[in-house]
Order: C-alpha cells, then sequence, then structure tokens
C-alpha cells in the first residue's frame, strides 16, 4: 500500500546557491546546499506532516547574499484529485515574499547577477577573518552590518530571511514590521573573487533581531529577540562572533543601559554563558577587584579556568588579596560592575556564580 504521507521537515530542502565562479573556490568540506529545517510545524501543521503526495521535494532556494528565492515542488506521485491532499505551495506562500521565481534558468541568471550586484545594507559594525579551507587562496573576511527599517531595501531582506526563524527556533514567529524599535545584525561571510581587482561576494550566515525598550529616565533596554546561525555555518564560531559584535554594539551606545535576551534556547544559553565568562576573564581590572589578583588565561577562544586562589591565609593563597567576589559578594559592587558592563540582572548573577565556582576549583 502507499503511504502518502511526507515529513515535512524532510520534504523542505533548502539551498543557499553561489554563482559558478563562487562555488569553483569552495573547500572540499564547504557544502551550502540541501539541508533541512529543524521545525515546519508552524507552516504545515503540528504533527509536521503532508498529505497527498509520494517522492515529495520542496526545492526552495535563495540566492546566497540576496536571498533571492526560487521554489520548486517536485513528487513522484500525487493522489488524485481529493480534497484531502494537502495545497504545498499554497501555504508555504503564506510565509515567503510573492516574488520568488519558479522558473530555475532565470533564477541562477538571478544569483550570477547578485553575485557581485549584492552589498550587504546597514553599518558595518564588526569583521573578523579565517583561514581559507582552500589552499593558497586569501583568509575568508567576515562582517556584521547593523540596520533598520530606515536602510534603503532592509524590510524587503528581512521579509526574506525571517523564514529561518521559524525553520530554526523553536516557538519562533514573524515579528511585526510595522513596529518601530526594531534593530538588525546580519552575518555575511565576504570572499574576494578571482579577477577583476576588489571585487567580493558576501553571503548569508545568519542574523538576529534586537528591540528597544524605554528604559526610564532616558536609556533603552536592548532585549535580544532571535538569534539564527544557519546549519552550513553552525558549531564554527560564528554564532560567537555575532554575540561579540551585539554586545560590542550595545556598550558603545550610550543611550543603551543593557543588554537582555528574550527566552533563550539552552544552546543560545550556553554560548551567551561562554562569552559573557571570555568578556569577565579578560577584563584585568574586573579580575584584580573580583578575586585580588588576576590570574586568568582565555587561549584558543575557549574559556579556560581561574587558576589559584584569590583569598590571603588559605591553601594555595600564596598571600594573594581577599577579592570582592568574596564568597560573600559585595552586592554593591557587583551592581556597579553589572551596570558597567550593561549585563542583564540575572545573567550577571549566573556569572558570578559561576566565576565563584571556577575560582574556588
Ligand atoms: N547544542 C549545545 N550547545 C551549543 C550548540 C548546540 N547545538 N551550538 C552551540 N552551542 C554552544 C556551545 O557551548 C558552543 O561552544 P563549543 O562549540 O566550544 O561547544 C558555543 O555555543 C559557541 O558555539 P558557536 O559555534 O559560536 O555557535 P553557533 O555558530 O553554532 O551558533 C546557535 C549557535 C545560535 C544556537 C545556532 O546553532 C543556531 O542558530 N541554532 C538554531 C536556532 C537557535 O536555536 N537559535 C537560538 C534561539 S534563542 C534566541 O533566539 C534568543
Amino acid at each position: 500500500m502507499t503511504d502518502w504521507t511526507t515529513n515535512s521537515n524532510e520534504a523542505l530542502t533548502l539551498s543557499l546557491v553561489r554563482a559558478a565562479e563562487d562555488k569553483r573556490v569552495l573547500g572540499a568540506n564547504e557544502s551550502y546546499e540541501a539541508f533541512h529545517p529543524t521545525f515546519t510545524y508552524p507552516i504545515y501543521g503540528e504533527d509536521e506532516k503532508i498529505y497527498g503526495y509520494r517522492d515529495l521535494v520542496i526545492d526552495l532556494r535563495f540566492a546566497s547574499g540576496s536571498l533571492a528565492q526560487y521554489l520548486s515542488i517536485r513528487h513522484a506521485e500525487k493522489l488524485g484529485s481529493s480534497s484531502t491532499v494537502d495545497d504545498v505551495e499554497g501555504t508555504l506562500k503564506e510565509y515567503i515574499p510573492p516574488n520568488y521565481d519558479t522558473d530555475e534558468t532565470a533564477f541562477l541568471a538571478r544569483v550570477e547577477q547578485d553575485a557581485t550586484a549584492f552589498k550587504p545594507t546597514g553599518t558595518l559594525i564588526h569583521s573578523y577573518t579565517r583561514p581559507s579551507p582552500t589552499p593558497d587562496t586569501p583568509p575568508v573576511e567576515y562582517e556584521v552590518y547593523h540596520a533598520t527599517w530606515q536602510d534603503p531595501g532592509f524590510r524587503e531582506y528581512h521579509q526574506r530571511m525571517q523564514l529561518f526563524i521559524l525553520l530554526y527556533i523553536e516557538a519562533g514567529s514573524y515579528i511585526n514590521d510595522e513596529e518601530d524599535g526594531w534593530e538588525f545584525v546580519v552575518l555575511y561571510e565576504k570572499r574576494k573573487r578571482e579577477g577583476a581587482e576588489g571585487a567580493v561576494t558576501y553571503h548569508f550566515i545568519g542574523y538576529s533581531s534586537l528591540y528597544n525598550f524605554y528604559c526610564f529616565p532616558e536609556k533603552v533596554r536592548m532585549r535580544l529577540s532571535q538569534f539564527v546561525i544557519l546549519p552550513p555555518y553552525q558549531r564554527q564560531g560564528h554564532g560567537s562572533e555575532l554575540y561579540t559584535a551585539i554586545y560590542t554594539y550595545v556598550l558603545s551606545q550610550p543611550h543603551i543601559s543593557e543588554l537582555t535576551v528574550e527566552d533563550p534556547a539552552e544552546a543560545f544559553e550556553d554560548l551567551r554563558d561562554r562569552n559573557d565568562l571570555r568578556t569577565l576573564l579578560a577584563h584585568a581590572r574586573f579580575m584584580q577587584e573580583a578575586f585580588g589578583e588576576a590570574d586568568v588565561s582565555h587561549g584558543g577562544g575557549r574559556v579556560q579556568k581561574v587558576r589559584g586562589r584569590g583569598r590571603a591565609g588559605e591553601g594555595g593563597g600564596k598571600g594573594k588579596g581577599k577579592g570582592k567576589m568574596g564568597p560573600p559578594v559585595d552586592k554593591a559592587w557587583a551592581e556597579t560592575w553589572r551596570r558597567d558592563l550593561k549585563i542583564a540582572g540575572r545573567q550577571f548573577q549566573r556569572l558570578v556564580e559561576m566565576l565563584t565556582l571556577m575560582h574556588l576549583d
């Protein structure tokens, strides 16, 4: 008997398509095509099942930088004219902008054109480099852009990228793009092109949306609301770089009082803890005041343990002075640092606890 039910997470196949020349220089382990969503329940329903097809493929491709879209729905067989057969395209259509291509040749031409024409919108706020995965080619650069609805073309760009929130964040939903107060940071890979001097291409990696809350009397509190790094780029430190870009931006803006996070997923909480701890461990004055002596290391991008004890007269203390971290922690001192570092209250408390444990270890 034919099974007419398809898992929508498996059927939906996503690709970030690069121009032919940009594909040619990719390293052996680099693949940005044919990956799958984690969730499709916001689109295809709680059970994440589509009824009425055999060998269903929902081929949704994005131009790697501009995120121009192409949609092709293919199947080996479709159940006859039953009213119970799901409308695959009609359902997905409600979540993506209407101007997607359905003609593959037209889409590939668009990819080639956008590879040189597309430039990120907004203001560059952070950049970093990594060695190229391809031998004898220059390092790969990464850039983070800050944008708002005021940046020309950004609203349309956001309409193309917001699908990733539904597909990768549990309980994620679309924001109201009529509402002011939203700010965005978008991360791109930037690669030099062979041939034309100075030619580069940008490839979308992920983004975060932030919301400004008024904070009495004249400041705003920045709430990180959504944060996604696409699967081909996950677990390579890009999320940490994007988070660092946001935190550094918050620190640099006198009108922003602190950075808070809305409903963090576990993996994000881990990312945040590691990066916040790294910030504190690298802050010589904070560590000096906290433990009486800064004796920390943080090599290789990984948080390592605080060595030695800061308390005079105790085993291993080696005569170091007693720091404000105690225990018990000096609360007024901690609050002053929390405000200076613009870290949210509960998060700072967690960090203090973690640092104390690491230090006692
Ligand atoms: N499970 C557990 N911990 C994780 C995971 C994971 N899947 N991914 C990252 N981390 C933690 C680890 O501690 C990691 O350090 P390690 O690699 O040394 O173990 C640390 O985060 C930093 O990892 P990065 O490589 O910098 O993180 P990455 O670029 O992979 O981004 C993120 C992590 C944002 C969670 C990404 O996997 C993602 O977008 N996932 C899907 C969407 C999502 O869950 N977003 C967060 C929702 S919460 C919110 O929006 C407020």
